[in-house]
């Protein structure tokens, strides 16, 4: 992409709406811009991010097995209802009516609609287990959405439903997406701890919360410090392993760690002093086992094979895509903008023309920018006749993790600068490295 032809509407000034950092550097990178309290229109370089985070659950809920599919935003008032959650949800939910006078609602989780899938299609327990998500909007009329995308009244939800024969099977289901979620999160560059959390409207006695530290989280969280050293990595998952995926559930569950609904100060006195840490945190995904709560409200049953009708056991787990991106820049960042991790970044590399015009600069930056592209990756290249200093502010506001800066002095010396975002270090080589550098940086991740 050539910044000459692309949408990026940097804001000069701070917009004072913001209190936190990720929402006011999402209003400055002209990422977002709000249409009403807590609804916000995704302007190109936010919507890049949001489908990069997007795939990366694709992929990750996919690799443990489980089915996208889609469901609708407007759902009928009758299922929920019958689940008897029409009147409990109460004001968060937005009702509407249509024209013949049906009720209807925005979907603000989606437990009902899915159980009314499944008992359609569903009657023997040769068809489980069966694990169905899908990534859709949501709507919750919040008492104070803030924060620009964290809290918002319409965001974007991965929320997946297993059905299993018996709770055994269910609680593996829970595992694996346990694990499922370790390894999105890895991908996004993003330490989320997974802690037992409360159940809330959606209920069971099963439930972790993952969340990511950050000063600005809503959360108060108590952990012991060691969770802090656990890293999937690359290991070998087989999701359909019950043990290995029971491992690693026990892995992160072994330490302490649990927000405030939960915290219980007689446990967390075990923990040797010097580990106990107490923090704030962002909630970017949560799961539950909540048994047969909807199966038997909605009579969903299977025929176990013994000539049994049984209600299904079922969990829920969601991730909050959108509010990822918040959680991201709250993670990762300066007091120059935005740095994003090498898995979510929405362009791989800037090239930054430090004189736009020059001939030589010009043919360097258009020979880097082909070979970037030649070999998949995606670079964002400043070619605006803009002063270099403007030029460096947007590079970094933007984030980037890398920059190639091509200017007439180098280019005398047949050097071109290659720098790291994070870390501010640059090095000097000719054009035809840097092009390879980047390309290694990214070989596995892009
Ligand atoms: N108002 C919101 N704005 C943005 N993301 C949200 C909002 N509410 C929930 N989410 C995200 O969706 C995920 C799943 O939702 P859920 O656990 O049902 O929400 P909650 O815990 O707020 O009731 C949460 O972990 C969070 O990341
Ligand atoms: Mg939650």
């Amino acid at each position: 992409m050539r910044l000459s032809r692309y949408f990026l509407p940097v804001l000069k000034e701070t917009p004072r709406e913001a209190q936190i950092v990720s929402h006011r550097y999402m209003l400055q990178a002209g990422m977002i811009k709000q249409s009403s309290a807590g609804i916000y229109s995704w302007l190109p370089l936010g919507f890049k991010v949001l489908r990069k985070l997007e795939n990366i659950v694709h992929e990750e809920q996919q690799r443990a097995g489980h089915l996208p599919m889609l469901m609708p935003t407007l759902q009928p008032a009758e299922l929920w209802q019958e689940s008897g959650r029409y009147n409990d949800y109460g004001r968060e939910m937005l009702r509407i009516e249509d024209r013949h006078g049906r009720d209807m609602l925005y979907g603000p989780t989606n437990e009902e609609l899915i159980t009314d899938i499944f008992r359609s299609h569903i009657t023997s327990y040769k068809e489980l287990p069966l694990t169905l998500y899908h990534i859709q909007w949501k709507f919750r009329d919040e008492v104070r959405p803030r924060f620009g995308v964290m809290r918002g009244r319409e965001f974007f939800m991965k929320d997946g439903y297993n059905f299993d024969l018996s709770k055994e099977d269910a609680l593996h289901a829970y595992n694996r997406h346990l694990v499922s979620y370790l390894r999105t999160y890895e991908r996004m560059g993003l330490k989320a701890i997974p802690m037992q959390a409360d159940g809330g409207p959606i209920g069971g006695d099963y439930t972790h919360e993952f969340l990511v530290l950050a000063e600005t989280g809503e959360s108060e969280v108590f952990y012991d410090s060691k969770v802090l050293d656990l890293h999937l990595g690359d290991r070998e998952i087989d999701f359909d392993d019950v043990a290995q995926c029971q491992g690693i559930f026990d892995e992160w569950t072994a330490h302490y760690a649990r927000t405030d609904e939960t915290h219980d100060d007689a446990i967390y006195a075990e923990v040797p002093e010097e580990r106990r840490q107490k923090a704030r945190g962002i909630e970017v995904g949560q799961i539950f086992y909540f048994g047969t709560k909807y199966s038997q409200t909605m009579n969903a049953t299977v025929d176990d094979g013994k000539g049994n009708k049984v209600n299904v056991h079922m969990g829920s787990h969601g991730i909050g895509v959108s509010r990822l991106l918040g959680a991201i820049i709250e993670a990762s960042h300066d007091d120059k903008g935005i740095i994003w991790p090498e898995g979510v970044t929405p362009f791989h590399c800037g090239i930054l023309n430090m004189k736009s015009g020059d001939a030589e600069a010009d043919a360097a930056c258009e020979a880097i920018y082909n070979s970037l592209t030649a070999l998949g990756l995606e670079p964002l290249y400043d070619d605006r006749d803009e002063r270099a200093g403007a030029k460096f502010g947007t590079m970094d506001m933007v984030g980037l993790p890398w920059r190639i800066t091509v200017g007439p002095r180098g280019l005398k010396n047949g050097v071109v600068e290659v720098t790291c975002r994070r870390t501010g270090d640059s090095e000097e080589m000719p054009p035809e490295q840097a092009v390879e550098k980047i390309a290694k940086i990214y070989a596995g991740i892009a």
